[in-house]
């Protein structure tokens, strides 16, 4: 089985990335949060390119791009790759940002069809082979009329991988994912199809990987709020409450890190707020109050370690 961090824009950062490495409990690969690429603008998001330049992890990194633009989708899966670190490509057909799909972009490829289907067979004429990725949803807004088209498109685009979020852009992150339409790909490409959308436990992952036949899981907010979860599904032990403590506690040195000369008490402890919006449930609502309003590290820390005050 193959397991993937899902991206997650200032989550699933270097951070978190050396986070998992010190926990001992690593996916098969990251995905970088998206790229925008824009016939404009080349400039590549410094904070998403240190995720690829300073991956210490041994683990492998897919670098993602967003965007409509064929030739700058081309011209930056070019740079992204001249770089060592990048491991492949990884096209954005998912993203549900109002911003993003304005422009074409994210889950908006799957609003226009046949250049969702140009940029697929253009990415994949240039990228050399295992080299090109796509993660996608059910469509944009009816997944039994349009994932049909979709498949077609996948099918003869053939990139390497295909990473489906089983909810359609209208969806967001409501409702439920509809894994019947992952089954429905990995009976009909001929490439690994991985499976994605809530999932948080072993139980989870087992009946979807059951049902769907899937090669293997992308995971997302699930392996923030437990990132012993990739060990967990290696057949390791589900986390200890001290392993939990260790968890917040290495975040937080990790965040510190990054942040380097940029850090500032309230910038480090809103930093920590992106990843703990996804633990929240673990805490009782007091701590979680205190949590929210948290603006010192050290507070954020005892918080974190003992519950409320
Ligand atoms: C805060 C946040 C940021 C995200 N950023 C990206 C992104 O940059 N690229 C992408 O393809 N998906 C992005 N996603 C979607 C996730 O990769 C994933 O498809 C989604 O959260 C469902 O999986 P999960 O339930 O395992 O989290 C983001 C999701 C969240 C919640």
């Amino acid at each position: 089985m193959r397991l993937l961090l899902a991206p997650m824009q200032d989550v699933t950062d270097l951070a978190f990335m050396r986070t998992l490495q010190r926990i001992n409990s690593l996916p098969d690969a990251f995905i970088t949060a998206y790229f925008r690429s824009t016939p404009t603008t080349c400039a590549l998001a410094e904070h998403n390119l240190r995720c690829i330049d300073e991956n210490e992890t041994g683990v492998p990194v897919l670098a993602q791009l967003a965007g409509s633009d064929a030739p700058a989708l081309l011209r930056d899966a070019a740079m992204l790759l001249a770089r060592p670190g990048v491991a492949g490509i990884n096209l954005n057909a998912g993203c549900p940002s109002p911003l993003v799909n304005r422009h074409g972009a994210g889950a908006g490829l799957l609003r226009d069809l046949p250049r969702f289907a140009e940029i697929a067979w253009e990415l994949r004429r240039a990228l050399p082979a295992g080299q090109f990725s796509i993660k996608c949803r059910l469509g944009w807004e009816h997944a039994e009329t349009e994932f049909p088209r979709i498949l077609e498109i996948l099918a003869a685009a053939a990139p390497d991988e295909v990473g489906i979020h089983a909810r359609t852009r209208r969806q967001l992150y409501g409702g439920f994912p509809d894994f019947s339409y992952v089954q429905h790909a990995v009976a009909t490409l001929t490439c690994p199809v991985l499976a994605n959308g809530d999932i948080s436990t072993p139980a989870q992952a087992a009946a979807c990987l059951q049902a769907t036949g899937a090669a293997g899981l992308l995971i997302g907010r699930g392996a923030v709020r437990n990132p012993y979860l990739f060990r967990q599904l290696r057949g390791g032990p589900a986390p200890t409450l001290e392993e939990m403590r260790q968890y917040y506690s290495i975040l937080v040195e990790e965040t510190g890190r990054i942040l380097l000369h940029k850090r500032t008490e309230k910038g480090h402890c809103n930093r920590m707020k992106k990843y703990l919006a996804f633990c929240y449930p673990d805490f009782s609502p007091e701590a979680e109050y205190q949590l929210r309003r948290c603006t010192s590290i050290p507070e954020m820390l005892r918080i974190l370690e003992h519950g409320a005050a």
